[in-house]
């Protein structure tokens, strides 16, 4: 089937982005269905490293065509300054090369500057967005009250549209958060000048794929942050606005059903988060930094959009379990096993107790998550770096056994596994 879709089973971060690079190889259009600049990819070719928010990783590959699907939300600047980035690096950024759907929404000063009032109105119960804006630009769309990519089409229109967003954000903002207002003539410049930049990208993307599927060619559909931190199927209220798992992949593309089976999960070998809400399987101490790093390497535990330092636990899989049903996931990518050599003892989640009870599944979604306690099953560790291995039967045993322990305790296969940043620090295991 033409269609492949990779979701993150986590909190984000998990390094789809690393993945989707090398399934690019294979296909011929790479597309982002979900989120905004929220998200951050790193991905290391060479020498170079690319650091990209919303521009699908897959672009870094020729032959295939990035697309940005009507499920995103995007921020004009952020969006230019990403394709000078890339054609600065030598990477052919043209209209042919990169789409951008005529339904994706705008995010705009205003909506940043809301969801900076809105954080700090929210005082101890933050969320801890990334303050890009995301939720207020998902609530303008859902309030039918968004500025889409169509819209800029028509200057005329653009301009009133803006004009009346931003006189509307600026209520919210000095009536209920007592913040200064947003100079709506500025806005309007701003995004009239971007607007003339950014015409030529627009398209319809859902005409466009579906062509492209219907033709036999392949279609890799990218999902940003992380199943739970879906807004459904989240840790709700610790989410982020739109939907990153893989029902979002035909929304926020428009591609309807019956062009692919493959959902690939990608998990990190250990749990990370960023941001608030609940985590059974926290570190701190000594642990906890050798898991996150010092921040001075680029794959360190540390934010690629925000530079905020991630918190760090062991492997849940009471969570992964749950991301594999809410996903229909039937093929898993494990990323950074390189990272647990040098660990005496390592631990994974395997199931929760609470009130006597052992839980395998979340009774009632991972929204609140208190008093379930982590039931651990211990594993040796093991020393051997990892970096330079490229053979499944050439890790530690004990490694092998890590995984092949997921595999069983999930029921679904890991079929990629990374031991390092770049491309080539992959092991295929059949
Ligand atoms: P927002 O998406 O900026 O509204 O943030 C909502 C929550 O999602 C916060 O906890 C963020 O830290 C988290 N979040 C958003 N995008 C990402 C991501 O790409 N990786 C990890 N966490 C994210």
């Amino acid at each position: 089937m033409p269609l492949d879709i990779v979701v993150g089973t986590q909190w984000g971060d998990e390094g789809k982005g690393r993945f989707v690079d090398l399934l690019a190889a294979d296909a011929d259009y790479v597309a982002r269905f979900n989120g905004g600049d929220n998200a951050g990819h790193t991905v290391t070719v060479g020498s170079q490293t690319f650091k990209l928010h919303l521009i699908p990783s897959g672009i870094i590959q020729p032959h295939s065509v990035g697309v940005i699907g009507n499920g995103v939300v995007v921020c004009p600047e952020i969006l230019i300054n990403e394709i000078k980035i890339l054609l600065a690096a030598g990477v052919e950024i043209t209209p042919q090369r990169l789409q951008i759907s005529y339904g994706a929404h705008l995010i705009t000063p205003a909506h940043i500057a809301l969801d900076k009032a809105q954080e700090q109105a929210r005082g101890k119960t933050m969320i801890g967005t990334t303050l890009r804006g995301i939720g207020p630009a998902y609530t303008s769309k859902v309030s039918r009250a968004g500025i889409r990519f169509l819209d800029m089409l028509d200057a005329g229109n653009f301009e009133t549209r803006i004009n009346r967003h931003v006189t509307e954000v600026n209520d919210h903002l000095t009536k209920l958060y007592q913040a200064e207002p947003i100079n709506p003539k500025r806005v309007i410049d701003d995004l009239c000048q971007y607007s003339d930049e950014i015409t030529p990208y627009i398209s319809d993307v859902s005409s466009l794929l579906t062509g492209a599927l219907k033709q036999g060619r392949r279609v890799l559909a990218e999902g940003a942050q992380g199943t739970l931190l879906d807004l459904d199927h989240g840790t709700y209220p610790f989410v982020t606005s739109s939907t990153p798992t893989a029902g979002g992949a035909l929304v926020g593309l428009g591609i309807g059903m019956g062009y692919g089976d493959r959902v690939i999960g990608v998990t990190k070998s250990f749990q990370t988060r960023v941001g608030s809400g609940p985590f059974p399987t926290e570190l701190e101490g000594d642990l906890a930094h050798k898991l996150r790093g010092t921040g001075e390497q680029p794959w360190d535990e540390f934010g690629t959009t925000t530079g905020r330092p991630r918190r760090v636990g062991w492997l849940d899989l009471v969570l992964l379990r749950y991301a594999a049903r809410i996903n229909g996931i039937n093929e898993l990518a494990l990323t950074k096993l390189d990272i647990l050599s040098g660990f005496d003892q390592l631990f994974i989640c395997t199931g929760y107790r609470k009130d006597n009870q052992t839980h395998l599944e979340l009774p009632f979604g991972p929204g609140n998550l208190d008093g379930f306690d982590p039931i651990y099953e211990e594993f040796p560790g093991w020393e051997q770096d990892l970096t330079s291995v490229r053979k499944w039967e050439e890790l530690p045993a004990a490694a092998r056994s890590y995984v092949l322990s997921i595999e069983q305790l999930i029921g679904v296969k890991i079929k990629l596994i990374s031991v390092g940043p770049e491309r080539e620090q992959v092991i295929e295991k059949n």
